[in-house]
């Protein structure tokens, strides 16, 4: 392999330009060509590649988002698109390719290979940590952090005010941000998919018809919750007790954007390197992946029929006790 292209896909994430420097860097190392490819599928599709070298990818590791640009591309989806999306590598001479993001974007590599044998490496970077096969996601830490900075924040206002805060947070179907955000920001409550917690036990939790309970509380709820978003759960309250002085806050994509922490930036440095090194050692269709602090490469059929990353139940337990 001699040419390699890169490129960014789905929902941005904290780290995802850490992930780039180094897969070009690594290129540079082992003297391989770095193509970045730009806007995801989109541009594989339009021939938009620009070729990298290891001072282009100088002064990025700091910065949230992504040089080369995200989008979620339809046309990729489409027999058609993938075939312009293969020409346009081919007359490029790009014969392996380095995918970052999340589980959309590896569907459409994993069909793309199955169809063209390019030999890929997806590498996962998504703030939600939903996906199989590695313990972090690039993007986790750094969303998570921001959460709890938020969460803080609204802390301070809410006990000044005596104020029952729901807070949502991102994750999509995935209760990480919250889970641990909850933890680490003090909540009273953490609602998150993984859980079957019902409305009532969310209500006893808040202890509203005795008088004596606090007034201040927050609330951390995921997106992806089964039973009501922040401004469901709000109202339900409010309908059912005037005891709460009740606000709503969606953090929303203020999560995504921002420098990436310590960790996000070593975990893409590590599996840029791993995507490079997998290509030249004949990985074919895998994910990197980090358990336990080491690399992992996992087949795409295995990880892929594993679905979803399970939160610990250690984190639950804990989140419980906290509660009180
Ligand atoms: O997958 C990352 C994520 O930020 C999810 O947490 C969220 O549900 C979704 O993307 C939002 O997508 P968009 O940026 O397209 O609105």
């Amino acid at each position: 392999i001699r040419k390699i292209g890169v490129f960014t896909s789905g929902g941005d994430a904290p780290g995802m330009n850490a992930a780039i420097r180094a897969v070009v860097r690594a290129c540079t190392y082992y003297k391989k060509d770095a193509y970045g490819i730009m806007r995801g599928y989109e541009g594989m599709i339009e021939g938009d590649l620009v070729k990298l070298g290891a001072r282009s990818v100088g002064n990025i590791i700091q910065r949230g988002g992504t040089i080369l640009k995200s989008a979620r591309s339809e046309e990729f989806r489409t027999a058609e698109g993938r075939k312009k999306a293969y020409e346009n590598l081919k007359a490029e001479g790009i014969e392996a390719l380095v995918a970052i993001g999340g589980d959309g974007t590896f569907t459409g590599l994993h069909k793309f290979y199955e169809e063209y044998r390019v030999p890929s490496v997806c590498i996962p970077g998504t703030i939600d940590n939903d996906l199989p096969g590695t313990d972090y996601t690039i993007g986790y830490d750094t969303a998570t952090n921001t959460a709890v900075e938020a969460i803080d924040r609204i802390r301070d206002t809410a006990l000044s005010h005596n104020r029952l805060f729901f807070v949502e947070v991102m994750g999509r179907n995935s209760g990480y941000i919250a889970i641990n955000s909850g933890i680490a920001g003090g909540a009273t409550g953490i609602v998150i998919p993984e859980e079957n917690m019902s409305f009532d036990q969310l209500y006893n939790l808040l202890g509203a018809d005795k008088e004596t309970s606090k007034k201040s509380n927050l609330i951390v709820v995921a997106e992806g919750s089964k039973i009501g978003d922040a401004n469901t759960l709000a109202r339900k309250v409010a309908e059912r007790s005037s005891y709460f002085d009740i606000k709503v806050t969606i953090l929303g994509h203020l999560q995504r954007g921002g420098a990436p922490t310590y960790f996000d930036r070593v975990l893409a440095s590590k599996m840029g390197i791993a995507a490079v090194e997998g290509l030249m050692q004949g990985q074919k269709d895998v994910m990197v992946g980090i358990k336990d602090n080491k690399i992992v490469y996992n087949d795409f059929n295995t990880i892929m029929a594993q679905k979803h990353h399970e939160i610990d139940s250690e984190s639950l337990r804990i989140a419980k006790i906290l509660s009180i």
